[in-house]
């Protein structure tokens, strides 16, 4: 009370209010900072927006938009090989300077992937490079050529098959003609082949529509974003704010522990279990340490892969398919390129299809660098010293984004590079090691 008189008789002395005074610290702390950013920052003569040198809301704005990858790869176009995207994170786009931030554990992932962490740590959103080591080791196994070739019956089953029966159904139908959203029923085949090789569940979201699953991960993934924007939104009192989130969220952890519970009980019993990838993070061993995931790590993990699967794999078919309706001469050639090596019902495996297919498989590619899937922006830490890109100092413990888009677009590789060429592959298909849509180096998907 003491303390509050003598601040009040303090005030009243100034012939101030409390609110003149809280309006003028305002005013002097924002003048503060924007003096800081424009001319003392280290960061100052970064080319940029004048909103991105001030504040990160434009980006943040950007990303709940869903139109970060677009603004990224604008940037490029506009600055060029670096740039500001918020006060303390610079975007890189030089193919040299992205592999060197890449290519080693040195930047680490930032804050950005822990914040999206909700049921344990994964490979995915650990910035711990140990642990991501451990995990590849232990997780790596279900990746290899050989293990996806055991899997191959059940995407085809599940996907490629499931499609072409429900497309010729419905054309059948509709008197030889069907009008077929494209993008959704890429999404829901892929909902479906995924969830099979992590749950040994179908679903059956492309045939019957049960979108249960969907509603799950897709929860599942705007909690996870809220959490990155506020962190307490799991907690009380934020929690009763996205409680239906919640709810959903409770249900899909319960049913992948539940799926993952089932397995090691069939196992126990000795009876026979299919290759899938849920077999793979049950039995998922470091061949070092020996060490073996807890039930909690593999159902994160479980959760993060599908999460990392369903959009990347259902955008990459969707843009392909869309670049090839936009570039009839391109669909042609691959449409004949298929004709002239299969005969009109045969079912192209993987392996037949890359060896056999070279005009395809550029389609996929071309596709992929103009338009990646996702992660188009990689932020990572800048280590110890500091680095330099550019001609520019970025001081330890700032972010670097590494820019994919800028990367796949970037003018020193890639001709014309805003228009869909699939030859520049059969020129030349050393260009394929140069499209950045996976990223590179250790956390290279
Ligand atoms: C066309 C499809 C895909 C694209 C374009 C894609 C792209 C990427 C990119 C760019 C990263 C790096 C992310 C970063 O460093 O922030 C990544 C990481 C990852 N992806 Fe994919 N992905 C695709 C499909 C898949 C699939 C099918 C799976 C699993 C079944 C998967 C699992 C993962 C995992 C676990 C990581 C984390 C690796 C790590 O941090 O060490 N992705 N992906």
């Amino acid at each position: 009370m003491a303390i509050i008189s003598t601040i009040g008789d303090l005030l009243e002395f100034f012939g101030v209010t409390y609110r003149q005074v809280l309006f003028g610290g305002i005013v002097i702390y924002g003048t503060t900072v924007t003096f800081y950013r424009l001319f003392l920052s280290p960061l100052r003569s970064i080319p940029g927006s004048l909103l991105s040198h001030l504040s990160i809301s434009h980006m943040r704005i950007m990303t709940a938009l869903g139109k970060l990858p677009d603004m990224c790869e604008d940037d490029y176009y506009k600055y060029g090989d670096i740039f500001i995207t918020a006060p303390d994170i610079v975007t890189i786009s030089n193919p040299a300077d992205c592999r060197k931030v890449l290519s080693s554990y040195t930047f680490v992932k930032n804050k950005f992937y822990e914040s999206l962490r909700l049921v344990d740590e994964t490979l995915f959103t650990t910035s711990d490079p140990d642990l991501n080591s451990t995990r590849r080791r232990q997780i790596g196994p279900a990746f290899t050529q050989g293990a996806l070739q055991k899997m191959e019956p059940t995407i085809m089953e599940c996907g490629i098959i499931a499609l072409k029966r429900k497309w010729d159904r419905l054309i059948g139908e509709n008197g030889g003609v069907a009008k077929i959203n494209y993008s959704l029923e890429f999404q829901l085949v892929t909902y479906d082949v995924i969830s099979v090789l992590g749950y040994g569940h179908r679903f059956s979201a492309l045939e019957k529509g049960e979108t249960t699953i969907v509603n799950w991960v897709e929860n599942y993934s705007l909690l996870a974003l809220f959490k990155a924007v506020i962190p307490s939104v799991t907690e009380f009192p934020m929690s009763l704010l996205c409680r239906p989130l919640l709810k959903s969220y409770k249900e899909y952890v319960d049913f992948t522990d539940a799926t993952a519970e089932h397995r090691r009980e069939q196992i126990r019993q000795g009876q026979k279990v299919p290759n899938d990838l849920l077999q793979a993070l049950v039995d998922g061993e470091d061949p070092e340490s020996k060490a073996k995931m807890t039930p909690s790590q593999v159902t994160a993990e479980n959760i993060d892969i599908l999460a990392a699967a369903i959009n990347t794999t259902t955008h990459t078919m969707t843009w392909t398919l869309h670049y090839l309706m936009l570039y009839p001469e391109c669909y042609r050639k691959a449409v004949d390129e298929v004709r002239s090596v299969f005969a009109p019902d045969h079912l192209i495996g993987y392996s037949e299809g890359r060896s056999q297919l070279p005009y395809v498989e550029a389609c996929i590619y071309e596709s992929m660098r103009i338009h990646a899937a996702t992660g188009i922006f990689l932020p990572r830490v800048v280590p110890p010293g500091g680095v330099t890109f550019q001609g520019h100092f970025i001081p330890a413990g700032l972010s670097v984004g590494v820019n994919i888009a800028g990367m796949n677009h970037h003018q020193s590789l890639w001709k014309d590079s805003k228009r869909f060429m699939p030859e520049r592959f059969i020129e030349n298909p050393d260009l394929k090691q140069q499209v950045m849509t996976f990223s590179t180096g250790v956390r290279i998907c």
